[in-house]
């Protein structure tokens, strides 16, 4: 990862500084006044692509605990948005926010909006059980149903109403999820019976049979070799020529390898929500970030 020379940014430490531990710098993020931190203005970047997703002023509580502070970005069409941040920042959160699966959790409250396509979803005569399934869900650890791997890609088209031949759906579905080869053979075969990494790209295909147009990943890769990592990573990049993805990850590499877009969050305000701090063109935010909290993360300095 290339690092930012001292002469070209006045915030960086200078290489004579000793370096700060994980505690310290964690404390100090902690400690800032809100009248310095410039995360407002470095959040407020637009990418210029058409937005599939617009939040504003997003905000979530469990029960009292605010998770999510104040969020507004836009996601663009056909392009991979990272969201990274230390544990506990509210990725998992502000991209459950995006498919209203925080409905199914008891005492969730949500402020703001999630605009799709520039409908909100929160709105009165919106049906989440449609919105999911326009916008797909990955989770972190593969989780086929126990059932044939025909069966995990049919069934969940099968009960969203999906018309056409089942055959050529699976068939299609799999191809796309890079998978068809290794088990075009065995379709009668348990999903569960699968590799790590072929489970995963099983759940790929079963989300990509009911012809969603946004893919959700939560950390994908996680519980995966590097081999698989890379095999899924592949995958992403073929996809996002015809959705659009937004990935939750706590790999820096695969972040700078596999997105577009970057959003680095941080649970402040004394452990208590998670807000954006910057957001921007991936290279952009590897190579000179705008705000010293994204550069101690992605240096390795806390998180
Ligand atoms: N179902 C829940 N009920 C109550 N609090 C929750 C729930 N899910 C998450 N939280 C809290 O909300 C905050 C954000 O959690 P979230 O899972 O979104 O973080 P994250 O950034 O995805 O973390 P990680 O990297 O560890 O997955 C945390 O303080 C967490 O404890
Ligand atoms: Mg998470």
């Amino acid at each position: 990862m290339e690092k930012i020379p001292p002469e070209m940014r006045e915030s960086v430490v200078t290489v004579d500084s000793p370096p700060e531990s994980a505690q310290e710098v964690v404390e100090r993020l902690q400690t800032t006044e809100p009248a310095t931190r410039p995360e407002l203005e470095s959040a407020l970047f637009e990418p210029p692509e058409q937005a599939v997703f617009a939040l504003r002023d997003l905000s979530l509580w469990y029960g009292q605990k605010q998770a999510i502070g104040d969020v507004t970005m836009k996601c663009p069409v056909n392009r991979v948005t990272a969201l990274i941040g230390p544990s506990g920042c509210g990725k998992s959160t502000l991209l459950r926010c995006l498919n209203r699966m925080n409905d199914l959790i008891p005492g969730v409250r949500i402020q703001g909006t999630v605009e799709y396509h520039s409908q909100d979803i929160y709105a009165r005569d919106v049906d989440p059980v449609e919105v999911r399934r326009r916008i797909g869900m990955v989770f972190q650890k593969p989780n086929p149903f126990p059932k044939t791997i025909y069966e995990n890609v049919a069934f969940g088209a099968r009960v969203n109403g999906i018309k056409g031949k089942m055959d050529d759906l699976v068939e299609r579905s799999l191809r796309q999820a890079a998978l068809w080869d290794e088990v075009k053979d065995d379709l009668k075969k348990s999903g569960l019976a699968l590799s790590g990494g072929q489970q995963q790209r099983l759940c790929i295909a079963r989300a990509l049979a009911v012809q969603p147009d946004v893919i959700l990943m939560d950390e994908p890769c996680s519980a995966l070799d590097p081999i698989a990592t890379l095999k899924i990573e592949d995958l992403i990049r073929e996809l996002v020529s015809q959705y659009t993805i937004i990935i939750v990850t706590h790999n820096m590499q695969q972040a700078a390898r596999v997105s577009d877009y970057t959003a680095f969050m941080l649970a402040q305000e004394h452990g208590l929500m998670g807000r954006l701090i910057e957001y921007g063109p991936t290279t952009e935010m590897f190579t000179n970030p705008g705000d010293r909290r994204t550069e101690d993360y992605i240096t390795g300095r806390f998180g």
